[in-house]
Formats: C-alpha cells, structure tokens, sequence
C-alpha cells in the first residue's frame, strides 16, 4: 500500500508542527467504525463498510485525513469484532499517517452514543471530536476544531441543508439556537440534517449513562445532543462544500464521486 504521505492529499503533520517546535494537539479524535454495515450486504460481509474502496483508498482514510489536516492526530477507532483485524492491517501504528491510532471494540451495534462511550478513559477528561467513519465531506474542519477548542464547554454539531432530511437527526433552529434534534422524523420540521462529526466536552460520558436506548433499541447520539439542548451548550457550524453520508449504495457512489473531483 502506497503511505498515504507520499500522496498529493497527504496527511501532513506541518498542520500541527507548523512552529518547527512540537505543539500539542488541541483535542483528540474518535472515528467510530462498527456497526453492520447491513445496507451494503454482501459487500459488508467480507469487510467492513469503512474498509471498502473509495476513490482508491479505504472510506476511513478519509476521516483520518480530514481529522489530522485540523490538528487532531491522537485517534481511537472504535471497530466492531469482527472487523478489527482488518483495520490494523490497513491502518498499523498511525505512524504512515502522521497519527497516533488506538483502537477499541464495539461487541455489539447498540447505537452511536453506545460505541461513543468506550472512549471515555482514552479522553481522559479532555475535549474530543467524533467523527463517524462513513462521512465522507470534502470541506477543511479547521475552523469548526478551532471554534470548539475556544469553546468553555458544551458541544457542537455541524449541520448541512438536505433534500432528503427524514434520514438523518434534524435540527430545528430558533434565533441562532438549535432547540431541538428529532431522529429520521417522518415529517421533518426543517432540512437541517446533523452530520455526523460531533465535539463533546468531557461531560458527554456522565450524560451517556444516564440515557435509555431508543423505539429501535439503539443509544442515539440525538438524544445526547439534545441534553446538550436543554442545558444550552448546543452551539453549531455550517458544513460548507459537499457531504454524504455513505451507508447506502446509492450515497457510497456519491462518496466515490465527490472524492474522485477533490483529487481532479
Ligand atoms: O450521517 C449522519 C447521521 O448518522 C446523523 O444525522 C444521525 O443523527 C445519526 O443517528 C447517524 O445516522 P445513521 O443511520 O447514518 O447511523 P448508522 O447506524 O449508519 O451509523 C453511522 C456510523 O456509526 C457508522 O459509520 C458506524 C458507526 N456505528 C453505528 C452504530 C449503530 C458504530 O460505530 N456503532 C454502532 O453501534
């Protein structure tokens, strides 16, 4: 496999070294990358979902780009159990990437806020991004990584206008206040779509045990931003350029075609 820093989209740790001294990074990174993959049988059945080619490279390399390029280099990757091997394979140390990887497993797809709580000692009381491992986007984080670093607490969410809202958490703003997030409503009350690349403050794991899965038996990272609501420490970013969320066929080739145009 080619290093992914001898390529043209490199992963390049001038982002974070760019004083010639060391700099520590602002936050550190979750990628989650578990779950079925069910959408995309019978690919799904030989690899995970967050393996599979996009644009030449596995889907994941993405988020491990766009993470670092905003200075965010220490990365746990939550994988499920059957799929971990395969995900040090491709990946190792970090070290091709300019990154520090460490990894943890999901033994079951219980939900998103579920998987988020194995990184509660790798956070070790610091700020961390979440980024689930099957967005693909092709604008820079920086500004978003640097809006919630300045951030006392709370979290922050990105939101992207959609066409097709009812398959996503969708925000409904009031002002310049997110007020609340419904999960895949069937009647959306906005096109707002949360993507899914989230920044939580420590708090975030005291407020996941405190939460019950959902009607579909799933523990909702819409439930935990919507705590982050009532306590009024939502703040939010626009996502600019493209995104997609890639679990479907139909949006895996839409990934494919957005990255492909990034490299053109
Ligand atoms: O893509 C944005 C959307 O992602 C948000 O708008 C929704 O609010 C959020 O619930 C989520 O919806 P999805 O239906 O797309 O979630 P999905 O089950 O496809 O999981 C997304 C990623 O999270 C996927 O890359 C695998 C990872 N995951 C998922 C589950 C259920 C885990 O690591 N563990 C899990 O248990």
């Amino acid at each position: 496999m080619q290093s992914l820093v001898n390529q043209k989209y490199s992963i390049n740790s001038k982002v974070h070294y760019n004083t010639g001294k060391y700099k520590k990074p602002m936050m550190k990174g979750v990628i989650l990358a578990a779950g079925l993959g069910s959408r995309l049988h019978p690919l799904t059945k030989v690899t995970s979902k967050h393996l599979l080619p996009v644009a030449n490279e596995p889907m994941i390399y993405h988020g491990i780009r766009k993470l670092s390029e905003a200075g965010i280099t220490d990365i746990l990757i939550i994988t499920n159990p059957c799929h971990v091997g395969d995900f040090v394979n491709a990946l190792g140390s970090g070290t091709d990437f300019g990154c520090e990887f460490t990894y943890r497993v999901q033994e079951e797809a219980k939900g998103i806020a579920h998987a988020l709580a194995l990184a509660e000692g790798f956070a070790a009381d610091g700020k961390i991004g979440v980024l689930l491992g099957d967005n693909i986007f092709n604008a820079s984080i920086q500004q978003v990584v640097a809006d919630f670093h300045a951030q006392q607490t709370g979290a922050r969410v990105l939101l992207k206008k959609v066409d097709d809202p009812e398959r996503f958490g969708v925000a409904t703003l009031h002002g310049n206040r997110i007020v609340a997030i419904e999960e895949k409503p069937n009647q959306p009350k906005t096109n707002y779509a949360v993507i899914g690349l989230y920044f939580y403050d420590s708090t975030v794991f005291d407020i996941i045990r405190n939460t019950e899965p959902s009607a579909r038996g799933e523990y909702e990272i819409t439930t935990v931003n919507n705590i982050y609501i009532e306590r009024e420490q939502l703040e939010y970013n626009f996502l600019q350029g493209e995104w997609v969320d890639a679990g479907t066929f139909d949006s895996f080739a839409e990934a494919h075609r957005i990255l492909t145009n990034q490299k053109e």
